[in-house]
């Protein structure tokens, strides 16, 4: 099928009725529905769905640059480029295909485009898969097919939605909170990226959050008590995670972005981000993120 702007976009559909969508734009989810029908990734009512811009909300990739991070634009290109459709896909793992799941294989390869700000031949294969019980998970593949190495950063950036953020509205422990990311170490992008540990037992959100917490366990959880949802994030090859909300003022300085509807999402993104990955010519990274999403245990 076609998106807003007649760009082709893939729709995945389990069995039970979970479905995906994904947009050759970015080779980004656009979005994710659990049996229910019920959006489960965050969009802007603003978002602008004209390439080049990549579109606010689901789960753009960041590649090659997280941030501002280098001399790139904002995140790297890969969000903003036109993907296709695998032809030559990599071989299934049994556990991709178990019966039921639904999946789809994007490739990006470098252009000139590409090439102008960033010299390097690189093919990124992204695999989307849906399985059975309506879980989502992503799989990027990033190949050096240069003579000379290359280093990257990496992000699944992804918008979950979720109920209100706004600690100062619940009570007790009615909240929307983040577990996995105690004592970690994290770099806050809102203080010069100064590094500093987290203290809290649970990250829950009174203010503007900007952060890159660094060579976290390998699930984290975003509880939303109003929704009724857990979401647990599983990930491979990605150390780092990125916890972001733009909070009322800088929501108003965001276009494409609503000034109200911080309350209603929340980034974490799996990440390879505070070291780099270095490929040599003719090497293979892999970056693996299990999104699942279950009734909170409330
Ligand atoms: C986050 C960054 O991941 O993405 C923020 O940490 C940034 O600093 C945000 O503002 C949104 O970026 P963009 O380019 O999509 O507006």
């Amino acid at each position: 099928s076609k998106d807003e702007n007649g760009v082709s976009q893939v729709v995945l559909r389990s069995p039970r009725g979970a479905s995906a969508r994904i947009s050759l734009h970015g080779g980004q989810v656009r979005s994710w529905k659990n049996e229910r029908g019920e959006e489960l990734l965050f969009t802007s009512s603003k978002a602008i769905f004209k390439p080049p811009a990549a579109v606010r909300g689901g789960i753009p990739i960041c590649f090659p640059q997280f941030g501002n991070r280098g001399s790139l634009e904002q995140h790297g290109f890969a969000r903003n480029r036109m993907w296709v459709v695998d032809e030559n896909p990599p071989p299934l793992q049994s556990t991709d295909h178990s019966s039921g799941n639904a999946f789809i294989d994007l490739l990006r390869k470098s252009s000139d485009d590409d090439m102008k700000s960033w010299p390097h031949r690189y093919e990124l294969r992204l695999r989307v898969i849906l399985s059975v019980d309506g879980y989502l998970t992503l799989i990027s593949r990033i190949r050096n097919v240069n003579c000379k190495p290359f280093s990257f950063s990496f992000a699944y950036h992804t918008y979950f939605s979720v109920s209100d953020i706004r600690q100062e509205i619940h009570l007790n422990d009615s909240e929307v909170r983040v577990e996995g990311l105690e004592t970690l170490d994290y770099l806050d992008n809102l203080c010069n990226r100064e590094r500093f540990t987290e203290q809290g037992d649970a990250l829950t959100f009174e203010s503007e959050v900007d952060r890159v917490y660094l060579s976290s366990s390998d699930a984290v959880a975003v509880f939303d008590h109003e929704k009724k949802r857990t979401f647990v994030i599983r990930k491979e090859g990605l150390p780092d995670v990125v916890v972001w909300n733009p909070w009322e003022k800088k929501s108003k300085a965001i276009a494409d972005f609503g000034d109200d509807e911080y309350k209603h999402m929340l980034c974490v993104d799996a990440a390879a981000i505070e070291k780099p990955i270095t490929l040599k010519p003719g090497e293979e990274w892999t970056g693996r993120v299990d999104l699942s999403v279950t009734a909170s245990l409330y």
